[in-house]
């Protein structure tokens, strides 16, 4: 994908989030769109969090077994604690991970901030090991700040 098709990508997320009506459908939208445009994108999905804990919102992909995820837990957990991105480029090789599919090699999570607060996270898996590069967490991050202003209005 290159930094053009990125840039549309993102321009057509903050319609879809503009658009919608509520928090809830503007990250289903986006989730979508991400998964969509990007084939080695396997799994998006965002969490919220919900006093301790990491609740799983709208997905694509696979149903995770890890609906709920405490703090200190997981790699998700781990971003959201740092609040800070996080890419991994082989999971299996980190002792956080907690798996949600066998097919997954990498996986970035990027909190949704607002100020100094953590309202969620969004996490991607990939079945391509290093999937995930800097141009990913640029447009992921962009993204995220899309939600947080969402999730604030709501
Ligand atoms: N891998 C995540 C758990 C969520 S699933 O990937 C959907 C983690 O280690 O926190």
């Amino acid at each position: 994908m290159t930094d053009a098709d990125r840039s549309d990508l993102l321009t057509a997320i903050r319609s879809a989030i503009a658009a919608a009506p509520n928090a809830d459908t503007a990250m289903t939208q986006a989730v979508r769109l991400l998964k969509d445009a990007i084939p080695y994108y396997s799994w998006v999905g965002i969490y919220l969090l919900d006093g301790n804990e990491l609740v799983l919102g709208p997905f694509v992909g696979k149903p995770s077994p890890h609906t709920r995820i405490p703090l200190g837990r997981g790699i998700c957990g781990a971003a959201a604690s740092e609040k800070a991105t996080i890419v991994v480029d082989d999971v299996n090789a980190d002792p956080r991970y907690l798996a949600c599919s066998l097919e997954t090699r990498s996986e970035i999570v990027v909190p949704i901030m607002e100020n100094d607060d953590v309202l969620g996270e969004i996490d991607i898996d990939s079945d391509t090991p290093a999937a995930f590069g800097d141009a990913d967490r640029r447009l992921l991050e962009q993204v995220a700040a899309l939600l947080a202003e969402s999730l604030s209005e709501d």
